[in-house]
């Protein structure tokens, strides 16, 4: 039996190498050590051998089931650093590794919480309404006439159905008064669309973000001083802010908002950021025929808006030239960001 034994033994070491992957070494595993394999087939001898034979072919048997188990996984280890060194073969270990890239907010979600949270801590709650507008929402509402050019098929898309996607985010006033009794204080960011032709400051989805301050007595100095509060934490404390007399139909009197800015190297210069007024009563009045009541009476609530371009201010405030940059998703302009 010590013969057999050592004949099994041999005939393992003559066929280990062969077992080239983990399918042929379990194959091996089981033709030597399996519940049928060899060795324990011999093992089933031991009953037949004599007495005093039985310690020396006992310890033969343990040395050799021992030697097999042992080539078994010495194989398996083998074939595992075979594995990792093929994985490997075209690793070269001396390039530089590959930095983490910290992931940011986009610069323009950026300005938009800037924004909000100026406009928070001055009483603002958040407000939306749909992209998909009607006409009423976006213009008749607000005071803009039939023959306005911003109603012209030119300048704002429509859909067959005499919706609209909405050409600036002033809907939302117009929404959240038919909604919300007075006082209101609420700010609406979010999309716009114009029939725009793209170029470096202009695409034809923006985003916007509209204010809005209904109560009592609310006059333009309130005006004045929540829209410098917020163009001052927005772009420093000392920043100019000026109010230049313009034309919007849902507000009256209107006005463009301008900051000054200096460039490093260059003089400061003006630059507009914002449209801004006391709301029109046409507009007010507009708002109690639709509700069916008189609670925006415009003998009885005033109020003021304001509506801004996001692209433009984030533009402004990192000096970004081309407002196309803002949708390409280039990584090597939004890494500037971090
Ligand atoms: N809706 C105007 C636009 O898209 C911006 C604007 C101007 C909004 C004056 C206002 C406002 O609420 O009072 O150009």
């Amino acid at each position: 039996m010590i013969d057999q034994l050592e004949a099994i033994h041999q005939d393992a070491l003559n066929t280990i190498a062969d077992a080239a992957d983990d399918a042929a070494l379990e194959s091996f595993r089981i033709r030597f050590l399996g519940k049928k394999g060899t060795l324990t087939q011999a093992a089933a001898g031991m009953r037949d051998v004599s007495k005093e034979d039985k310690p020396k072919v006992g310890q033969k048997l343990n040395e050799v089931r021992q030697a097999l188990t042992s080539m078994v996984e010495d194989r398996a280890a083998e074939l595992i650093a075979a594995k990792d060194a093929a994985a490997a073969k075209d690793t070269d270990v001396t390039l530089p590794g590959r930095r983490p890239q910290p992931a940011a907010l986009h610069p323009l979600t950026q300005m938009m919480d800037r924004g909000i949270k100026a406009l928070r801590q001055m009483g603002f709650a958040l407000a939306s309404g749909p992209e998909v507008e009607t006409e009423f929402h976006c213009f008749d509402a607000l005071n803009t006439p039939e023959d306005h050019p911003a109603r012209n098929e030119k300048d704002t898309f429509y859909f067959n159905d005499g919706h609209l996607l909405r050409t600036h985010t002033s809907s939302v006033q117009v929404r959240t008064m038919e909604t919300q009794a007075p006082p209101i204080r609420v700010i609406a960011p979010g999309s716009a669309y114009r029939r725009d032709e793209i170029d470096a400051t202009h695409l034809s989805v923006f985003t916007q973000m509209e204010g809005l301050y209904v109560a009592e007595d609310v006059n333009l100095g309130d005006l004045k001083g929540t829209l410098e509060r917020l163009f001052q934490a927005i772009f420093g404390p000392k920043t100019p802010v000026r109010f230049r007399p313009h034309f919007f139909p849902f507000t009256e009197p209107s006005f463009e908002i301008d900051i000054q800015l200096q460039p490093k190297g260059q003089a400061p210069r003006w630059i507009e950021i914002a449209g801004c007024g006391m709301v029109d009563p046409n507009v007010f009045a507009q708002i109690c025929e639709s509700r069916g009541d008189d609670l925006y009476d415009p003998d009885k609530v005033t109020g003021f808006a304001f509506g801004l371009g996001l692209e433009r201010l984030a533009m402004i405030m990192w000096g970004i030239p081309d407002i196309r940059w803002l949708i390409e998703n280039d990584q090597r302009f939004l890494h500037q960001f971090v």
